[in-house]
């Protein structure tokens, strides 16, 4: 009886940790004008080497989330192009407090994990530093919907052009607010297929570090 009382306990406690890490957070709205214009963000656009480990608000991590891939119209559709619109790019987000998955139609965040995993994402020194680390996993599942058949080939092909377009905007809103971005194609696959719980249908494309600079 003892036992059972125990176990019971356990299990309450396992599923309220289960149901915390669950959570969803609403960004605010996010900021959708300012900052330098357009051709001065990419006549300065560039892989920076130096990262601040400074904090950064909800405010600018729902900038950057949205910059990357929001959606910027009435219709759902979102910042960078995909094929068919198929919106099969799943942005995480790793930062100082968690481990983030980005809901660009809610515009909010589920926290997959809470700590610090930003060295898991590289090993490069200031991958730890950057106040956001961006990964960009293609969910190929969404392509069964279509009525034709794809080449798994091409559909690789599509999800590292839609992680480079999202990036695109990730350097261009950088830019603009003097922080610093760069692209990685380093990073702990296993690890992070354990920590993001991810399947055969999740292929990775690349990482982005984005920030204050030092
Ligand atoms: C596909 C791709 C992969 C990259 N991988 C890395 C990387 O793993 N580590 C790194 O420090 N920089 C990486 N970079 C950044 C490049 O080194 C950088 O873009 C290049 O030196 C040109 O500099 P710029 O972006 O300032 O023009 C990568 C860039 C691209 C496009």
């Amino acid at each position: 009886m003892i036992m059972k009382k125990i176990f019971a306990a356990l299990l309450l406690v396992v599923l309220s940790a289960y149901a915390a890490l669950a959570e969803d957070v609403e960004l605010p709205a996010p900021e959708k004008s300012g900052g330098i214009g357009v051709l001065d963000a990419i006549a300065l656009r560039q892989s920076a080497g130096n990262f601040a480990d400074e904090e950064i608000t909800l405010q600018q991590l729902s900038n950057v989330l949205w910059a990357a891939g929001g959606v910027n119209r009435d219709d759902g559709k979102l910042t960078y192009a995909t094929a068919s619109n198929l919106q099969d790019m799943i942005i995480f987000a790793f930062t100082r407090e968690a481990v983030y998955k980005y809901n660009p139609q809610a515009h909010s965040i589920t926290v997959i994990a809470k700590g610090d995993y930003r060295k898991l994402t590289g090993g490069q020194p200031f991958v730890a530093k950057a106040a956001i680390d961006l990964l960009y996993v293609q969910d190929a599942g969404k392509w069964d919907n279509l009525n034709r058949k794809t080449p798994p080939e091409v559909i690789l092909n599509c999800g590292f052009a839609h992680a480079g377009l999202s990036m695109q905007n990730v350097y261009l809103y950088a830019a603009s607010v003097g922080w610093g971005a760069r692209t990685r194609m380093n990073f702990d696959r296993d690890g992070l297929t354990k920590l993001l719980k991810l399947n055969k249908k999740h292929n990775f494309t690349l990482m982005q570090c984005v920030g204050p600079k030092l």
